[in-house]
């Protein structure tokens, strides 16, 4: 039933309305707080954490209006074993999601979410993923218990009272609801960092609804990213012919001006915000790297056969370990000031440290655990974060918020691989590449919760991100695959071509052999030197190849026996790495796409012959 609720003049939605009094009257808050963006609000709930201990302010000349949040020691990544996607049917969900009947789960949620803001604040939230009005926008809702849910989605997300005036009285939004999990009782004391045991992160994707119970970690509760841009986007671009991707998009621009797009699908804590970065190195003079978006890309299909992608981010939610100014110059300019930080060290006069952010770890630290840093555990969280509005970033792209979205010229699929998988290799065509895509291998990183460096499939990086059956949707981007390619036909343009890379090749001593970083541009340069027909390939059983002749080594040492050992393919690793495909495409079930099984025994035959 519907308990009458008072909303302010600049909501005029009554099914919102409505929806947020159903959503009150079971959660039972002490108050509700509809958020308008405004800065004066942003101050006031920074100013509320301080005081409940959540956040502390960092050293204003440092790090100018900067704040640093510590979570509770248990509640640092995503949870991916309690993430679900209720279809009305299990098979909808596919073999390598969870899955629970939607009126069981919706139970279950009753029962979690009642009561469960008592003493708390309810806050409404109004966001929009993609520029502000634009045809290729979602607008979300999000009600949170969470004062560091609100002000981190007004960095990652268009967050405020204008996104009311494009939803006008009857507009279509994506309900998302959140709470912590840790109802109040009368005059019991809060804790810095309240969160539940029992987490929930929950999508039903048909009727494009999210519920999060339990967690205040970025990926589990600022809706808008993972819940929404992927796993809810994921289910409608399949619906309306689009994809909604893990991927980074940035640009590349040559010394005589032409410029081209790449959209990059990496796991999660590989090196995506880095990559969208890249400054180019020495003797890259003239070149330019610039930045769309460094983790969400939505892609839709123009008449011509080309692909177009925005960011529908605003915000940049980044690894910060290992981040340096060697390592990614720009986004230490981006976090000049106006950041939130999460679960990093900081000194006692209020600078924040990470491991890899300089070379000698500083006196009087607090680690992420607010403990005495005495170097026998680590001082930042594996998996700490920035927050941060990509605005602020010097290499963002001037493109950045068109809402008709950039051409795609290239994508690149990569993994974390100490072997097998060589430096860079094209797909043959687009079959070839969605294959690459499909069987991506990668070791797992602290972004998510379980055991770390072992090597699952996590096809298309969408392997916790798929909203649906992973099987259709590589037939989506079959399906997607062969109209691009016949609209390009005949319209005379290029599709876009697949590479496959892997940056993290390890020597018999363990070490990186590749340098990575700035040195990527050499291989970026081959990519869009092979989508304009310009550089030379090699062909092998598993994809086209450069030879050490085709990468340009200007102001360059990295020897050819070096090159040798990221990019040699071993017969028998790759026979087995062919096996291991061959099951994950068993796992994935009976909607398994035929064509890409096939490819499978192909490739098998094709190394075996060589
Ligand atoms: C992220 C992730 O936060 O992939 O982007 O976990
Ligand atoms: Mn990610």
């Amino acid at each position: 039933m519907t308990t009458k609720i008072t909303a302010p003049a600049f909501v005029r939605h009554q099914a919102l309305i409505d929806w947020v009094a159903d959503i009150a009257a079971l959660t039972k808050p002490a108050d509700i707080q509809w958020c308008d963006g405004s800065e004066e609000e942003n101050q006031r709930l920074l100013e509320l954490m301080i005081a409940n201990g959540t956040m502390v302010k960092l050293n204003e000349q440092k790090h100018p209006n900067s704040y640093l949040a510590f979570s509770d020691p248990s509640d640092v990544a995503r949870v991916e074993d309690r993430t679900f996607i209720c279809s009305e049917h299990e098979i909808d969900a596919g073999a390598t999601n969870n899955w629970v009947e939607p009126k069981q789960m919706r139970a279950k949620l009753n029962e979690l979410f009642d009561g469960c803001m008592a003493g708390r604040t309810m806050y409404v939230v109004p966001f929009s993923m993609g520029p502000l009005g634009s045809h290729i926008a979602q607008i979300g809702i999000e009600i949170t218990d969470s004062p560091y849910v609100v002000v981190s989605m007004r960095k990652m997300a268009r967050m405020g009272k204008a996104v009311y005036d494009v939803l006008g009285t009857d507009g279509a939004f994506v309900p998302c609801v959140h709470s912590v999990g840790m109802p109040l009782s009368a005059g019991q004391q809060d804790v810095a960092w309240p969160c539940n045991d029992d987490k929930y992160i929950v999508h039903f994707p048909e009727t494009r609804e999210i519920w999060s119970y339990g967690s205040g970690y970025g990926g589990n509760a600022l809706l808008g990213k993972k819940c929404l841009a992927l796993r809810i986007a994921s289910a409608m671009g399949r619906e309306q012919g689009w994809l909604a991707e893990h991927m980074l998009i940035l640009g590349v621009t040559n010394p005589e001006g032409k410029k081209h797009y790449i959209a990059a699908a990496f796991p999660s804590a590989c090196g995506k915000t880095n990559f969208a970065m890249l400054i180019p190195p020495a003797g890259y003079e003239g070149w330019k790297v610039e930045t769309v978006g460094d983790d969400i890309a939505w892609i839709k299909p123009s008449a011509d056969g080309k692909l177009y992608a925005i960011n529908p981010e605003a915000g940049f939610f980044g690894v910060a370990p290992g981040t340096n100014t060697k390592t990614n110059s720009n986004c230490m300019s981006t976090l000049g000031s106006d950041v939130i930080y999460t679960n990093v060290a900081v000194t006692d006069d209020g600078e924040v440290w990470w491991e890899g952010k300089t070379k000698e770890t500083p006196a009087n630290l607090t680690n992420w655990k607010r403990q005495p840093h005495t170097g026998e555990e680590r001082a930042a969280h594996a998996n700490a974060r920035f927050t941060v509005s990509a605005a602020q970033c010097p290499s963002i792209d001037p493109e950045w918020e068109n809402p008709e979205g950039v051409p795609i010229s290239a994508f690149i699929f990569g993994g974390r691989r100490a072997d097998t998988v060589p430096l860079v290799s094209e797909a043959f065509d687009w079959v070839d590449g969605v294959y690459k895509a499909a069987t991506m291998g990668s070791e797992t990183t602290a972004a998510a919760v379980g055991q770390q460096g072992v090597v699952r499939r996590d096809p298309f990086a969408m392997l916790p991100f798929a909203g649906y059956n992973m099987a259709d949707y590589f037939n989506h981007w079959l399906q997607m695959g062969e109209q691009i390619n016949q609209k390009a036909a005949a319209s005379g343009n290029q599709p876009p071509k697949m590479f496959k890379v892997n940056w993290f090749r390890r020597d018999e001593n363990g070490d990186f052999v590749w340098p990575g970083f700035g040195q990527n541009m050499r291989v970026l340069q081959w990519i869009i030197e092979r989508c304009e027909n310009k550089a030379d390939a090699v062909q092998t059983p598993i994809g086209l190849v450069p030879t050490y002749e085709d990468i340009n080594w200007d102001q360059s040492d990295f020897s050819k026996a070096q090159f040798d050992l990221v990019t040699n393919q071993d017969k028998q690793q790759w026979l087995d790495e062919l096996q291991s495909h061959a099951e994950l495409f068993d796992k994935l079930g009976e909607r398994m796409p035929e064509a890409l099984k096939q490819h499978n025994q192909k490739l098998i035959n094709d190394v075996q012959a060589s």
